[in-house]
């Protein structure tokens, strides 16, 4: 587990527009990319995908999830 993501999505008000999913789990704007992959120089880098509609997105933080960044319900399957 990374140190800051949970086993549960972070549900956010998403608007349209290039946005960073950060993957290491040091991002101190969660579940944005801050930059701190590079700082910590994890290895890990964000997704980064182009939001074409606005509205409630799921953003996984288990990383099992599917349809990365989005959750895809996986994190209700797996052990605590
Ligand atoms: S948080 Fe839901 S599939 Fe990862």
């Amino acid at each position: 587990m990374n140190p800051r993501h949970g086993s549960k999505p972070i549900v956010c008000d998403e608007s349209p527009g290039k946005k960073a999913y950060c993957q290491c789990g040091h991002s101190e704007k969660l579940p944005y990319c801050d930059g701190a992959h590079s700082r910590l120089q994890t290895g890990v880098t964000p997704i980064v995908i182009e939001v074409t509609d606005a509205g409630k997105k799921a953003v996984c933080q288990c990383h099992k999830s599917g349809t990365l960044p989005w959750c895809d319900g996986t994190h209700s399957k797996l052990g605590a």
